[in-house]
């Protein structure tokens, strides 16, 4: 079901038009859907109803504690990549037991402090890595469970930048090199082997990839088992794309679909394999959570008309919203009440001094100053990945409950920005 519409010619979130947002909150702000959210995440776990799985929610996609709080309380694991989104989840009422620890570049303190929380498994990435997480555990006198990350080089059919599965990228462990690396992991004396990951790409529409990588890890599984290593769970990574609307874009294939194939080949493997131990599968979806469940609302400072190109300012930039300028990205903009302007092409861009500083191009916008645009389907990747470039501020976040519209992260004061920096003595 759609929980950003337009109603009465002006765009809402739920029951609460986003004009009523930009009145009360200033812009540019995030709003976040409650009931989007939760309908996204129970997609997750009603296709694992019944089964030993554990969805966790690749939290890198948005990490504000109001989402981190609400999938919590419906019984999400997390998924971290830094000893950071740790404390965040520990704040946001979040069990340690049901997190898992991704990452290539893993800190001795960030090893000490999800041992030191008994998280679930740590997602290795390379043999000296392997080594360091030894031997920060048998300081603590602490057994750490260890999967890891293999490269099953298959190719996601994505952005360059997000596809993570090929021989090229820096991530995972070959797959040729895995079974002697976790013959090096059974051995050290303070790493337990119990599972097996991978994350081939983010925005994949279509799960014949993941599929294909599925069947390699069982492989592997196998071959592990013969060996004596024998795994408790099988991490699928995150992947699954959403639709951002643009003319001619393939649908993602639906969640409860790829679930469901990826446990009737579960099945298929464990009949096969003459019912071997059971194998948890665990899921570390971000942005089919959160994608959709967020818009950035952002007013229209001036338009420019060019010689060649027309431009609408808005008050939000790159450094709230970086996909456009980082990977092309297309973003669907809407009015959030139709204009009566004549419709013209616009580039929306930001105030921030740069050319890459852009938000959408070639869009037809019927728009005058003042008027309040939404960046739709901003819900990943967008709070996350903003920073302070120009000295601005970052964006409030809000959540919308119905008609209640919660303020989940205030918007940065100016002054807050530089506090943490000193003059020469
Ligand atoms: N697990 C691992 C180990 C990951 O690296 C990622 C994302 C995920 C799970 C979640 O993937 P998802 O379900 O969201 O596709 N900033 C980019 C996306 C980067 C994805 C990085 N890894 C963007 O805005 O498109």
């Amino acid at each position: 079901m759609p929980h950003f519409f337009h109603l009465d010619g002006v765009l809402h979130a739920e029951s609460t038009p986003l004009s009523r947002i930009a009145e009360e909150f200033g812009t540019p702000t995030y709003v976040y859907s409650k009931a989007a959210l939760l309908e996204n995440f129970d997609a997750f776990a009603d296709a694992c109803a019944g089964r030993d799985a554990l969805v966790c929610y690749a939290m890198k996609a948005n990490s504000n504690l109001a989402i981190l709080d609400l999938l919590a309380r419906r019984g999400a694991g997390f998924d971290i990549v830094s000893g950071g989104e740790l404390l965040r989840v520990i704040a946001a009422g979040g069990d340690p037991a049901k997190v898992i620890f991704s990452g290539v570049g893993k800190t001795v303190d960030e090893m000490r402090l999800a041992l030191s929380h008994d998280i679930l498994c740590f997602n290795v990435e390379s043999i000296p890595e392997l080594h360091r997480l030894n031997e920060v555990a048998g300081a603590m006198g602490k057994q750490a469970r260890v999967s890891l990350r293999v490269n099953p080089n298959v190719d996601a059919r994505t952005h360059p930048y997000i596809a993570t599965g090929l021989k090229a990228n820096k991530f995972g462990v070959a797959f040729d090199d895995a079974l002697a690396t976790y013959r090096t992991a059974a051995a050290l004396p303070h790493l337990t082997p119990v599972g097996i990951d991978c994350h081939i790409g983010s925005q994949l529409l279509d799960d014949a990839p993941l599929l294909e990588a599925l069947d390699k890890l069982i492989e592997l599984v196998d071959a592990l088992g013969a060996e004596g290593i024998v795994l408790e769970h099988l991490d699928m990574g995150g992947g699954i794309g959403i639709n951002y609307g643009a003319e001619g874009d393939a649908a993602p294939v639906a969640v409860a679909d790829y679930l469901a194939r990826v446990f009737a080949r579960i099945d298929a493997w464990r009949a096969a394999s003459h019912g071997g131990a059971p194998l948890k599968v665990i899921f570390e979806p971000g942005r089919a959570i959160v994608g959709d469940t967020g818009v950035l609302l952002t007013t229209v400072e001036f338009l420019k008309p060019g010689a060649e190109k027309n431009f609408c300012i808005v008050d939000a930039a790159m450094n709230d919203l970086m996909r456009p300028a980082l990977y092309q990205a297309w973003m669907d903009v809407q009015q959030v009440r139709a204009g009566s302007a004549p419709a013209l092409s616009y580039d929306v861009v930001g105030p921030v001094c740069e050319s890459g500083d852009w938000l959408a191009r070639e869009r037809s916008l019927s728009v005058e100053q003042g008027d309040l645009l939404a960046i739709m389907q901003a819900g990943a990747y967008g709070f996350t990945m903003s920073s302070n470039y120009n000295t601005r501020g970052r964006a409030a976040e809000v959540m919308v409950d119905g008609e209640t519209v919660h303020l989940v992260r205030r918007r940065e004061a100016p002054a807050e920005l530089f506090a943490l920096e000193s003059m020469l003595k």
